[in-house]
């Protein structure tokens, strides 16, 4: 309550339940998917039931690439939203401009601490201070399947990459879109990070994606994890190019796709549409990536509004980080609680084993930051990096050069 009280006496305020805030949350975020709307809602039903209102600014874009971009520009008007969805080195480049409001009091109060790993405060805390909130874990390395597809054509889960060409090439045999994939940079990046991991290997993908060794982005396995990008450019459909990720998890809802490679935002779709995990979709870890868990947390990062965090602020943290909040918006969103202490039990059974996968990952040294998703390495370098994946998945060049852009791209941007 300390938050408050700044604000209680300077400004006129609405009291409702025994809490005064004197204003309305504005949220900055790209979450606009039937699934993700969905999960929103939650949010915003469970801060209108405090008496915090939600003012919504949408800006549409998988990723958030686009979302980025407006920010900048709100900020540089010197009107910065009060809550903005953030990934990982996006909120470390906002704390280092001294962007972010200090919420270490709350989280103290709270005991955030004990509860969110230490991967997840790798973004959320930036030289001792608490700056964002995490309302969720996500992970990267999934592949997704339609049931009735796989069970018609007899496609057991692929366990290696060559079992998981055959599943492919068995798909498309049969008449189908073998794989259901919007040709965006950032989608394209989405499987490069399950190819790498696949391929290399975790100490690989964390040399090339987190180092940024030029020796592991120049190595034959780089190119090698092209090769194979190329093989599964084979298998989309002729129209992927510029379709967006939820249109493409529609194709498989709507029994056209036999596969996706795709975060679990797109369980949130399969959710959203009526569907139910092994009687309809199956979740399969990316062949190869079974043991390792390619992780990006949404985070709220808190725009300074002036000295102290706004009581709105505040009270949008504590809703964001509580337990029952945790497991009734990851139920829907598709990821799992950002915490470690809860009880899993009313997630869907995908959802169990990601939860359980993630607890486990974050204590062996499994869980690691996905290169598509802001949390390898910072947006400068992701976004030429996109570019080399990008150009070379539309064949402007082979997977020699590629490998060759890509050390270019990140000596130049680092
Ligand atoms: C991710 C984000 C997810 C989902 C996805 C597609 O970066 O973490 O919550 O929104 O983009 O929009």
């Amino acid at each position: 309550m300390r938050y408050l009280a700044g604000t209680l006496t300077a400004v006129g305020v609405l009291a409702i339940a025994g809490t005064a805030y004197a204003e309305d949350v504005e949220v900055l975020h790209w979450w606009t998917s039937g699934g993700e709307a969905a999960a929103l809602n939650v949010l915003k039903e469970d801060l209108g039931a405090g008496g915090i209102g939600w003012e919504d600014m949408p800006v549409a874009g998988g990723g958030g690439t686009q979302a980025m971009t407006v920010l900048r520009a709100r900020v540089t008007s010197g009107n910065a939203p009060t809550a903005v969805q953030m990934l990982g080195f996006d909120i470390t480049d906002w704390a280092k401009e001294g962007a972010l409001a200090n919420l270490n009091s709350l989280a103290e109060d709270e005991g955030w601490n004990e509860v969110v790993p230490a991967a997840i405060q790798d973004f959320s805390v930036y030289d001792g201070e608490w700056v964002a909130v995490p309302v969720n874990v996500h992970s990267t390395n999934w592949l997704w399947g339609d049931k009735s597809i796989l069970d018609e054509l007899g496609i057991e889960r692929p366990t290696n990459w060559d079992e998981f060409v055959a599943a492919l090439q068995a798909a498309k045999d049969a008449g189908y879109v073998a794989l259901a994939h919007g040709g965006q940079p950032w989608q394209d990046a989405t499987i490069f990070d399950s190819v790498v991991m696949a391929t290399g290997g975790i100490d690989f993908y964390r040399s090339a994606f987190i180092d940024l060794d030029e020796e592991a982005l120049g190595s034959d396995t780089m190119k090698e994890a092209f090769d194979r990008m190329a093989v599964l450019r084979g298998f989309v459909d002729d129209n992927f190019s510029g379709r967006d990720w939820n249109l493409a998890s529609a194709m498989v809802i709507n029994d056209e796709a036999a596969f996706q490679v795709m975060g679990d935002w797109a369980k949130g779709e399969f959710l959203n549409a009526g569907e139910t995990p092994n009687e309809d979709f199956v979740c399969f870890r990316f062949p190869g990536t079974e043991d390792q868990v390619i992780y990006n947390t949404d985070q709220f990062a808190m725009f300074r509004q002036g000295d102290a965090v706004s009581s709105e602020q505040a009270a949008l943290a504590t809703a964001i980080l509580s337990p029952s909040f945790q497991i009734a918006f990851n139920k829907v969103k598709g990821s799992v609680p950002a915490r470690t202490d809860l009880d899993a039990s009313e997630l869907d059974a995908c959802g169990q084993q990601a939860y359980a996968d993630f607890i486990e990952a974050a204590g062996s040294g499994n869980l690691i930051g996905s290169f598509a998703h802001g949390h390898a390495n910072p947006a400068s370098v992701k976004n030429a990096m996109y570019d080399v994946v990008t150009a070379h998945f539309n064949g402007e060049y082979d997977s020699e050069t590629a490998v060759q852009e890509l050390v270019t791209a990140v000596q130049i941007n680092k």
